[in-house]
Parts: C-alpha cells; sequence; structure tokens
C-alpha cells in the first residue's frame, strides 16, 4: 500500500514567524535552487512535487514555460490560488508521481525537486524519471535536507550528554535530528550522492546554511540586533558553503547519465 501525504498544507514545516537564520536558510536553498536551473526564456522547467508553487511560480517569472508536477490536488489548489492573484505568465499544474512522470524523455531543459524526496517512497526511480524527461545536456537540481549538518550533530550529542552522563530524562519535544513522521529517508551528503550516481553525472554539491536548528541557535539570533544576526548567519552560510557535510541543506547538480544517441 502506498501512503504518501496527499492532505498535507505545510504548516508544520513553515515557520510561522521567521527569524534572521529561518529567513537566510529558505532564501538561500530558493535562490541557490532555482538560479542552478538556469531557467529563462525559451527553457523548460519541471517542478517535481511543486506543493503550494511558489518555486514553480518563480520560475514562470524569469520567462521559462514552467510545469509544476504534484500528486496532492490539496497542494495544487493551492498554488492555484496563490497564483490567481499574480501577473504574468504562470506555470502549468500536473498531476504526478516523482517516480512515473507524466512526460516523454527529453522534454526539459531543467527538473527540480526542492526538499521533497525525503517524502518519496521511491527516491531513486524519481531521480532516475528526472533524469529521463531532463535533456541530456540539462540540468537536475536536487535540495534536500542534511540530517547530518552541525546543528544535527550538536543536538545529538547534547542530547547524548543530558540522557547517558547526566541521566537526565529525555525531551519530549520532537528532536531536531530525527526524521519527521512523513519522511521515507533521512538524507545526507553520502546518501543523496549515493542515489543519484546511477542516474546522473553529478556536476556540483553546494552546501546552504549551518547552525539552523542547533540549540539556542535560532533564539539566540531573534536576540541580538539584527545586523550582528545577519553577519553571523552570513558566516555560518559560507562555512556551510565550504563543508556541504555539516550544511543544513544539500543542493546537488547533475546532467543525465545518459547518451545523447539513444534520446533526446
Ligand atoms: C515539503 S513539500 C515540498 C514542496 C515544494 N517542493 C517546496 O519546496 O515547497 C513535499 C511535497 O512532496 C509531495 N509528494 C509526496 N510524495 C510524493 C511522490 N511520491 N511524488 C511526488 N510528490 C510527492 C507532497 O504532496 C508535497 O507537496
Amino acid at each position: 500500500m502506498r501512503v504518501v501525504d496527499l492532505d498535507r498544507d505545510m504548516s508544520d514545516v513553515i515557520p510561522t514567524g521567521m527569524t534572521p537564520d529561518s529567513e537566510y536558510l529558505f532564501d538561500r536553498m530558493t535562490e541557490v535552487t532555482l538560479d542552478r536551473t538556469g531557467a529563462g526564456p525559451g527553457k523548460w522547467v519541471l517542478d517535481v512535487a511543486s506543493g503550494v508553487g511558489q518555486d514553480s511560480i518563480a520560475l514562470a517569472a524569469r520567462g521559462a514555460r514552467v510545469i509544476g508536477a504534484e500528486p496532492s490536488r490539496r497542494m495544487t489548489g493551492m498554488a492555484q490560488l496563490f497564483a490567481a492573484d499574480k501577473k504574468g505568465p504562470m506555470p502549468e499544474w500536473v498531476r504526478g508521481w516523482s517516480d512515473t512522470l507524466p512526460f516523454a524523455t527529453g522534454s526539459f531543459d531543467a527538473s527540480i525537486c526542492k526538499g521533497a524526496m525525503d517524502h518519496f517512497d521511491k527516491p531513486e526511480q524519481a531521480i532516475a524519471e528526472m533524469a529521463r524527461v531532463t535533456k541530456t545536456d540539462g540540468r537536475v537540481v536536487l535540495a534536500i535536507a542534511n540530517f547530518e549538518s552541525l546543528a544535527c550533530r550538536t543536538g545529538r550529542a547534547l542530547d547524548d550528554l543530558r540522557q547517558d552522563v547526566l541521566g537526565w530524562p529525555p525531551t519530549r519535544v520532537r528532536r531536531g535530528y530525527d526524521a519527521p513522521s512523513d519522511h521515507f529517508t533521512r538524507y545526507e551528503v553520502e546518501l543523496i550522492r549515493e542515489q543519484a550516481e546511477s542516474s546522473l553525472v553529478t556536476l556540483s554539491m553546494e552546501g546552504i546554511s549551518m547552525g539552523w536548528g542547533m540549540p539556542g541557535w535560532s533564539k539566540l539570533m531573534a536576540q541580538v540586533p539584527d545586523a550582528v544576526a545577519r553577519r553571523a548567519v552570513a558566516a555560518m552560510g559560507r562555512a556551510g558553503q565550504r563543508y556541504p557535510t555539516l550544511a543544513d541543506v544539500i543542493v546537488l547538480v547533475g546532467r543525465p547519465r545518459r547518451s545523447s544517441n539513444t534520446s533526446a
């Protein structure tokens, strides 16, 4: 039986109040993911698991022809609502699962999948499908949370200290280093690299932001003067760029691994 979050509305993952560290992480993750598509006039871009459609809409605003593919009618309904009060070219919305994309081989100049692969029951098949529907000289861009980030490692080490050394009881809140219940996969750099390997030639792997979710970090960033917080999160961001294994989000860019004789 396939279990999927068709009724989710993302209110559990999108923070209601933005602290400077959250703002930096979400803005940079979006900026880098969208930039790596090379979207512009004349380009066709596929947004896999497009959710409420904000990235598809942003890509269309860059002049690209965009298709947002999403299995959840509820999510697509929200995307259509968001798009309704905007001007300019809009994406097309298609109902589709990531592991059986309803498009011909080589249809797109770029395919993206942002913040969604950990929800897929067949992520390797999804990458293979993204590679198939993307042109041989196109780009597949995968952006995913890193559960071996500095923040996750620090949170885990502090909990081990509290429980194993001090003998304190476990905290009741969901620990930031545990994958949420609607995730099938707990990604880190080696796993995403390994899963991408059979369908993509990896061109780059970038780390985005560092320290998000580290105990006390968000609170501190909300308390210090805004200019100090912004400098601190940007400095941590540069560290994340340098050390993707410790970054909060990983963005992998690849090109389809197939012969140009055999497909578009
Ligand atoms: C956390 S949302 C991310 C949405 C969007 N990419 C973003 O960055 O905001 C995850 C999305 O994955 C979709 N999803 C879950 N399983 C899927 C699957 N097997 N194939 C395609 N989409 C799926 C969900 O319906 C949901 O819209």
